[in-house]
C-alpha cells in the first residue's frame, strides 16, 4: 500500500496533497529547471520548513553560490536561519570553499579528487553529529563540472545508489537549458522523483510553474501548477 509509506512534507502549500501527503522518505529527487526558476528556493524552503515545523536536520551543499549569497537570498524570501532559535544547528550550509577546506583537512589534494565521494564523506561526517533528514546538492551540474573522472556516468550511478542507502531524503538540483540536460546521463532513470520548475510567459507576464514529472511509490498529480513565494514559503496557486 503506497498510502502507508513514511513521507517528507514539502510544506509547499497545495503540493503535498497532490502527491498523497508528501515525498516518500529516502527518495532521491531531481529538481530541474532553467536559470532563475527558484530551484534553490524550493529545496531550501523544504529544508527550512522541515527544520522549523518537524524539528528535522538538513545539509545544503551549495557549489555555485557562496553560503553568504545563498543566505542573503533566502533571508530576502523570509527564510533567515538566524530569525529562529536553533535553526543554525538544524540547517548546515556548506559551500565550495568549505568543501575544499574539508578536503585539505582530511589530507586530500583537490587535483584528481573524486568530488562525489568527498560529498558522501561530508554527509557521513554530519551524520556523526545528528541524523540527517534532508540533503540538498546545489547543483549536480556544478559537481559534474568539478569532477575530472573518465566515466562520470558510472560515478553518478554509485553516488545515487549511496544516497539511496541513506534514510534521508535527497534533492539534487539539475539545471536544464531548453530540453538539454547537461551531462546528466541516465540520472532521470536512477532518481526516484523529478520535480520540474518552469517560467511560462502568458502575454506580458512570466508565471512560475512546477510539476511532478515522476515520483516513485506514490500517486501524484501530473499537472503543471503556478506558484508564488510568500512569507518564507512557496504556495501553489489556482486549482
Ligand atoms: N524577495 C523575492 N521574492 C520573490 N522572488 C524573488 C525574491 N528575490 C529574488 N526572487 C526571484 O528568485 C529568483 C532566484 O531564485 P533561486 O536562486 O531560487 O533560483 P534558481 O533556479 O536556483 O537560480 P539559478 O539558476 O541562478 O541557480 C530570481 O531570479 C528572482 O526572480
Ligand atoms: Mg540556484
Amino acid at each position: 500500500m503506497t498510502e502507508n509509506v513514511p513521507r517528507l512534507c514539502t510544506y509547499v502549500t497545495g503540493l503535498d496533497s497532490r502527491m498523497s501527503g508528501g515525498i516518500p522518505k529516502g527518495s532521491v529527487v531531481l529538481v530541474e529547471g532553467s536559470a532563475g526558476c527558484l530551484k534553490s528556493s524550493l529545496t531550501y524552503s523544504i529544508l527550512y520548513q522541515n527544520a522549523l515545523r518537524g524539528n528535522f536536520h538538513g545539509l545544503y551543499i551549495t557549489l555555485e553560490q557562496s553560503r553568504q549569497d545563498l543566505e542573503e537570498h533566502m533571508a530576502g524570501l523570509g527564510m533567515a536561519r538566524s530569525s529562529q532559535q536553533d535553526m543554525e544547528s538544524k540547517i548546515a550550509i556548506v559551500d565550495l570553499g568549505e568543501l575544499r577546506s574539508f578536503l585539505t583537512e582530511s589530507g586530500e589534494s583537490e587535483i584528481g579528487t573524486n568530488w562525489l565521494k568527498s560529498i558522501l564523506k561530508q554527509i557521513d561526517s554530519y551524520q556523526e553529529e545528528f541524523p540527517l533528514d534532508v540533503f540538498v546538492l546545489d547543483s549536480l551540474n556544478a559537481m559534474l563540472s568539478l569532477q575530472d573522472k573518465e566515466n562520470p556516468r558510472v560515478e553518478m550511478f554509485h553516488f545515487i545508489r549511496e544516497l539511496k542507502s541513506h534514510p534521508m531524503t535527497s534533492f539534487l538540483i539539475s539545471e536544464v537549458s531548453g530540453t538539454e540536460r547537461v551531462g546528466r546521463g541516465s540520472v532521470d532513470f536512477l532518481a526516484d522523483g523529478i520535480i520540474r520548475m518552469e517560467a511560462k510567459r502568458v502575454d506580458e507576464m512570466v508565471n512560475m510553474q512546477m510539476g511532478i514529472v515522476k515520483m516513485r511509490k506514490t500517486y501524484h498529480d501530473r499537472s503543471f501548477m503556478p506558484f508564488i513565494v510568500r512569507n518564507g514559503a512557496l504556495e501553489v496557486v489556482g486549482k
